[in-house]
């Protein structure tokens, strides 16, 4: 079966001495937890730190972004070369902040979910639709036309070994979190768009929902058949909440 997955995206939050608070929180409220695999999401520059922490822990660390490109003349870049030597597991890629604020088209999410698959990293593929989208009944075809692409772009078997992660953007720092039943029916979608090229690969992947995941909330997400877990915003920022979030995948 799926191993249940808890991701804190940190977004541009922190600092040396805020980040070896909250790691240490972490590390000390999860104890010996065999449930959730739980990574952590840190801005570029404090990744090799937050590994350095997290050395001999269980805890896996990732990155919010990635170049499209290899390697060269694209200053500011960050190529997935550096973030596999630094020793990332994961990488977050087509976040709908990215796809909105810096105009990421659905052909270079791909590109990026390419890069991080050949080096052997695990792309975590956002897709998600905002308010007007769900309000008119075109989540489900918006959150397909992402995924499509992706597949297109990098062919058949290209989920196997990766993460889908669904962040309805309504949800995202709104504290309105999408009910477990609308999660389901776009995780239970998902799996089946998976599925109609590999039933295997649809029912090993990890599927997760983000947006607005709370101490308070997170067991009845993920009590829904096709929650494999969360990816965590807001509520990653405190020690307390992730850990209690981690925990109530058990
Ligand atoms: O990537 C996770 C993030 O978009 C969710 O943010 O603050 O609603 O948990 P938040």
């Amino acid at each position: 079966m799926r191993q249940p997955l808890v991701i804190g995206n940190w977004k541009m939050n922190g600092s040396s001495e805020s980040i070896s608070a909250l790691l240490s929180g972490v590390v000390a409220g999860l104890g010996e937890s065999d449930g959730a695999k739980v990574a952590v999401c840190p801005s570029f520059v404090y990744i090799p730190s937050v590994i350095a922490q997290l050395q001999g822990e269980a805890i896996e660390v990732g990155a919010q972004n990635v170049a499209e490109q290899q390697s060269g003349a694209f200053t500011g870049e960050i190529s997935v070369a550096m973030l596999k030597d630094i020793g990332c597991r994961y990488v977050i890629v087509g976040h709908s902040e990215r796809r909105a604020l810096f105009a990421e088209s659905d052909v270079q999410v791909a590109r990026k979910f390419i890069q991080v698959k050949d080096a052997g990293l695990l792309p975590v593929l956002c897709v998600g639709e905002n308010l007007a989208e769900r309000e008119s009944g075109q989540a489900l075809a918006v959150i397909e036309a992402q995924l499509q692409a992706v597949l297109t772009e990098a062919g058949a078997g290209c989920f196997e070994s990766a993460v889908v992660a669904y962040e309805p953007i309504w949800a995202i720092g709104t504290g309105k979190t999408a009910t477990p039943e609308q999660a389901q029916e776009v995780h239970k979608y998902v799996r089946d768009f998976i599925a109609r090229e590999s039933k295997s690969t649809a029912d090993k992947l990890q599927i997760l929902y983000g947006g607005s995941v709370k101490a308070a909330n997170a067991a009845e997400l993920f009590a829904q058949q096709d929650i494999d877990g969360a990816l965590v915003g807001g509520a990653a920022l405190s020690a307390t909440e992730f850990v209690t979030i981690c925990k109530a995948t058990n």
